[in-house]
């Protein structure tokens, strides 16, 4: 009798319902087999990727080939760690993938996604984080926004008591330099309002964005759009969403200089999980620049407001695009190596969590 455990039906449901994506590939490199959850990562199916390469389909491919190779010569099982895998144009993920050669000359590649653990962690972190000095930025701005009202108006009316048109220059530096001061403090609080959603289009937004830079923009740099029309509408208000993604596309504008190019990408994702809330559909918002990159040591700081590396600039236009689309029950992420630098706005598409 056949041991239930050997059922070739029970070992196949075993594998569909994996939660590691496993393939395997023959001598040539070729395509045998791919569970569900690896057609899932790459998002194709087993028809359009059996007996073909991976490296076809998938950027993904030469590495996971070169790692089967690589198991093939050695005949000796291994897992690389931590590796970085665009698994679709643009959508990188880290997995540990572990390597078998099979005695038939198959190799068989096991994936572990790590970025679920990664990710949740560093994203509980960025919104407590944006909490939490947020908090101590209301109180303080309270402080500062009392005293300087007073000031001010001391200033206009010691102003109406002077006639003398050179001490009167006095007054105007106090009263500029106290308007100052209070925009900078508004500017530090960000939002405060509840934003007031109705159903928009993301596409609207991006264009309305796209518009406003490209007459900022210098010739040298190219704005290029990558949209996927399918995305359904989500509930959101629009200026929120616009001064968000304009305060991440200026920055990378900013980087790129007089010669660059800057990419407006959208896709859609299935199960994601938001700061402990699981969607079924979000919608992704890449802004992707050709610029320098950010320094690694900076990476952990730049959602900090007052954060900046710019002579001129206020390090809070990123503080208050985090404020704004965690408002919307998103958040944004940012990812950097020189010459390749992604924001990534994510935005829940139910609408039970939208509006
Ligand atoms: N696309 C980018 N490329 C390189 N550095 C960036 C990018 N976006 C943001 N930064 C860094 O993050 C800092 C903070 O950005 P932000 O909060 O918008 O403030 P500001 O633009 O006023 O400096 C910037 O000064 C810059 O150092
Ligand atoms: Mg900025």
């Amino acid at each position: 009798m056949v041991p239930t455990d050997t059922n070739p039906a029970l070992v196949q449901r075993v594998i569909e319902n994996l939660s590691s994506a496993v393939l395997l590939m023959d001598e040539s490199l070729c395509v045998r087999f791919i569970n569900p959850a690896a057609q899932a990562l790459f998002a194709i199916s087993t028809r359009q990727v059996t007996g073909q390469k991976l490296s076809a389909i998938s950027p993904a491919g030469k590495l996971l080939e070169r790692a089967a190779q690589q198991g093939l010569e050695s005949g000796e099982a291994f897992t690389e760690r931590e590796r970085r895998l665009e698994v679709s144009v643009g959508r990188y993920i880290t997995v540990d993938v572990a390597v078998t050669p099979l005695t038939d000359g198959d190799v068989l590649l096991e994936l572990a996604h790590l970025d679920r653990r990664l990710r949740i962690t560093r994203e509980q972190h960025l919104i407590s984080q944006n909490q939490a000095t947020r908090h101590l930025l209301r109180g303080l701005a309270h402080e500062i926004k009392n005293p300087l009202g007073g000031l001010r108006g001391a200033a206009q009316l010691l102003e109406r008591e002077l006639n003398d048109v050179e001490l009167k220059e006095y007054t105007q530096v106090i009263i500029k330099e106290a308007d100052r001061l209070r925009t900078l403090v508004n500017g530090m609080l960000g939002p405060n309002s509840r934003p007031n959603k109705r159903k928009i289009n993301i596409h609207e937004i991006l264009e309305r964005v796209r518009q406003l830079v490209e007459a900022e923009a210098p010739s040298g740099v190219t704005i290029e759009r990558d949209y996927d029309p399918s995305i359904p509408p989500l509930m959101a208000e629009s200026n929120q969403l616009i001064q968000a993604t304009l305060n991440i596309v200026r920055n990378a504008l900013q980087a790129v200089g007089e010669v660059g190019r800057i990419t407006l990408r959208t896709r859609t994702q299935r199960q994601f999980t938001i700061s402990d809330v699981t969607h079924k559909l979000v919608a992704r918002i890449d802004i992707v620049d050709s610029g320098p990159g950010i320094p690694p040591e900076m990476m952990d700081r730049i959602f900090y407001p007052m954060v900046t590396s710019r002579p001129e600039g206020t390090g809070l236009g990123l503080s208050i695009a985090q404020t704004l689309v965690n408002q919307h029950g998103g958040l944004i992420e940012c990812w950097s190596e020189p010459g390749h630098t992604v924001f990534t706005i994510w935005l829940p598409l139910e609408r039970e969590n939208g509006g």
